[in-house]
């Protein structure tokens, strides 16, 4: 999607879920020594670092801010060489576009061989329960396509995937170092709890339910201390608190699923700052 058409649907997403309360990103900044974000209206760009090496978890809108914000970060486009997409939605790919400004053109991407079908062309990405397709997402960049269940290493960084289906047909969440986990758009976090995403824009919200269950039994027998990093509503490291209500949809035009603590407006980001990113770590989500 190009950067007018980005800066077109954030105009038009924010007339939509202006009081909604269901957008809850995190400010640009870090969330503990390994793990930084990048705001990007309702957005967030994770960067994950050990040893030197910095691996980016999914990128964003294609938003003229970015390089801009990963300087808050003090995070050179041109360090990063690898890039985990959990999807392929214009919100989690918009940096590699071809006609983004293409910051990371030498890096390589790590996208799902199912996710994958979107971009040859065999799959076409649908909303709104099958009846509204998106346009097709174009990139350039040298792929590694996985599998459920591969691991691998990038310097000794250990990355797990996780095919976590329903959002979109191949959505892989990562599990990082045994510690964290980038769960893209397939939980989100209400003042209560975790719910199945956005029920609107899933492909199949069946295959969203049966997928967190999967999940919940797989995660349950790993590390207790697990840090559950979402797309779009922030961080838990309390695995209750992530699959409490994951047999229920989150319906963005209901009340009961807003959030008191959300923006008024997720794409008014008046107070992502570079103060604040570089002085204030960004706390877990608020647990009733
Ligand atoms: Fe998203």
């Amino acid at each position: 999607m190009a950067r007018k058409d980005s800066d077109h649907q954030k105009k038009s997403m924010s007339l939509m879920f202006r009081g909604r309360a269901i957008f809850k990103p995190l400010n640009t900044g870090h969330i503990d020594e390994r793990v930084a974000c990048v705001r990007e209206w309702v957005a967030n760009i994770f960067f994950y670092t050990k040893n030197g090496i910095t691996i980016m978890i999914d990128a964003g809108y294609n938003y003229a801010r970015l390089q801009e914000k990963m300087g808050w970060l003090d995070i050179d486009p041109d360090a990063i060489r690898h890039i985990l997409i959990t999807h392929q939605d214009t919100d989690h790919v918009g940096a590699l576009e071809t006609d983004s400004e293409q910051l990371f053109k030498s890096a390589t991407v790590y996208i799902g061989e199912i996710e994958n079908r979107y971009l040859t062309g065999e799959k076409r990405r649908k909303v709104l329960h099958g009846l509204y397709r998106l346009p097709m997402v174009k990139m350039e960049n040298r792929k590694v396509l996985l599998r459920d269940g591969e691991i691998f290493h990038i310097g000794d960084i250990k990355i797990e995937c996780l095919l976590v289906p329903g959002h979109t047909w191949g959505h892989m969440v990562y599990l990082i170092d045994d510690e964290y986990l980038f769960t893209g758009d397939t939980i989100w976090f209400g003042a209560d709890g975790g719910y199945s995403f956005i029920a609107t824009l899933a492909e199949d919200n069946k295959l969203s339910v049966r997928s967190l269950e999967k999940l919940e039994q797989e995660l349950r027998t790993r590390n207790k201390k697990l840090r559950i990093i979402t797309g779009h509503t922030g961080w838990t490291d309390d695995l209750d608190f992530a699959f409490a209500h994951r047999t229920e949809l989150c319906r963005p035009f209901t009340k009961k699923y807003t959030d008191p603590s959300a923006p008024y407006d997720g794409y008014i980001e008046d107070d992502d700052t570079e103060e604040s990113a570089r002085h204030v770590l960004l706390g877990k989500v608020k647990t009733e």
